[in-house]
């Protein structure tokens, strides 16, 4: 019997996500401050090996069945191709994805799919150059859909976008959804979550899925499908007259927190049981301090059982947690 991530409320983590970066190419308004994230010490980020052992204990000791890169942009990370390399030897079979923004994807689409990568999610919340340039503070639309391509190309598919809803971007939406079915990507739109570093998340202010419904409603005919799995954060819809889908993730309004099946590790190093809850356990002070894989693996059960019941952002007392989403990866 593999001993598992299991919490107190009898959630069982086997999807691990893990940061491997705090910088980015953009900066968009709902997750980075304008100056970017305070810089990671070189010598505090995992390295490509540090990730692979952790990974690997994950998978054999702890029921860990996918796993997926995160940043800040893991394409920040120059040795990103090294880590996916020797990720994908540790845990031959296990599905490996990366959420990422897709900026330089192009030039390097090929290498990251032959070094084991199986497919990528892109985050694109308009396809309107300057609303893309307003939003993410950067130029860099163009480079983003030659990076959606080159993805198909490479075979990282589904190729599926995520864009985070705002009211800015509402009349933007059904454009991006055509696109979307034009190219053959998939689509979810997703609660924005109160993870902007600059806390400015307001519930009064946030679109939720139901208005954007309204919205695609006047353009395309909509069914309700459901979701694929109970863990799955986005419900689908399908689209008439096509055989794609949109999905929505509702992280605040229908919070699946209740199947919640995540386990993350930081860039540093940390287990973190839950987006929103700033308690980690260190497992880098471990590892370099000469720990087994046994060890390792209790250490991160320790800090799965105490995993919260969910976000609680409609709470009363609700506060956001200290790192943003940058800074914990999506
Ligand atoms: P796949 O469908 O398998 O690709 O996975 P996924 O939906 O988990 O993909 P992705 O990492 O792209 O996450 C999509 C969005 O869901 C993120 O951008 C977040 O906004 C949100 N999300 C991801 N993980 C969590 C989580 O643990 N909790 C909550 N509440 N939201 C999350
Ligand atoms: N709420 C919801 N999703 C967010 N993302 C970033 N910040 C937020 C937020 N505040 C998404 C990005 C990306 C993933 C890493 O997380 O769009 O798809
Ligand atoms: Fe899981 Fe926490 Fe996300 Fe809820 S907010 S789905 S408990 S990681």
């Amino acid at each position: 019997d593999v001993p598992v991530l299991i919490d107190r409320f009898g959630r069982v983590a086997r999807d691990l996500r893990v940061s491997i970066t705090e910088k980015c190419s953009l900066r968009c308004t709902y997750c980075m401050p304008e100056e970017g994230l305070p810089a990671i010490p070189t010598q505090d980020l995992l390295t490509a090996s540090e990730i692979a052992r952790v990974v690997g204990v994950a998978v054999h000791r702890l029921g860990v069945e996918e796993v997926r890169f995160t940043g800040g942009e893991p394409l920040m990370r120059a040795d990103l191709t090294e880590i996916v390399r020797l990720t994908s030897q540790v845990a031959p079979g296990v599905p490996l994805s990366m959420t990422t923004n897709a900026v330089g994807l192009e030039h390097r689409a090929d290498t990251l799919a032959a070094a084991g990568l199986n497919r990528v999610n892109v985050s694109l919340d308009t396809i309107d150059r300057a609303h893309f340039a307003e939003l993410t503070r950067r130029d860099r639309l163009p480079s983003v859909l030659a990076g959606v391509r080159a993805a198909m190309r490479a075979g990282l598919t589904p190729v599926k976008i995520n864009a985070v809803l705002m009211p800015e971007t509402l009349h933007g939406a059904a454009d991006l959804l055509q696109w979307c079915l034009d190219e053959g990507v998939a689509l979810r739109f997703i609660e924005q979550m109160p993870l902007d570093a600059d806390q400015e998340w307001a519930r009064a202010n946030m679109l939720d899925a139901e208005h954007l419904l309204d919205v695609l409603s006047t353009r395309f005919d909509l069914r309700e499908i459901g979701r694929s799995d109970p863990s799955a954060p986005a419900e689908e819809w399908a689209v008439g007259g096509t055989s794609s889908t949109v999905g929505i993730i509702a992280s605040v309004t229908r919070s699946f927190c209740s199947d919640c099946d995540r386990t993350r590790l930081t860039a540093e190093g940390t287990v973190r049981s839950c987006l929103f809850s700033d308690e980690e356990t260190d497992l880098r002070a471990a590892l370099r301090g000469g720990a087994t894989d046994d060890e390792l693996g209790k250490l991160w059960q320790g800090a799965m059982w105490n995993k919260w019941a969910g976000h609680g952002i409609d709470a009363v007392g609700f506060v956001p947690p200290a790192r943003s989403m940058g800074a914990i990866g999506g």
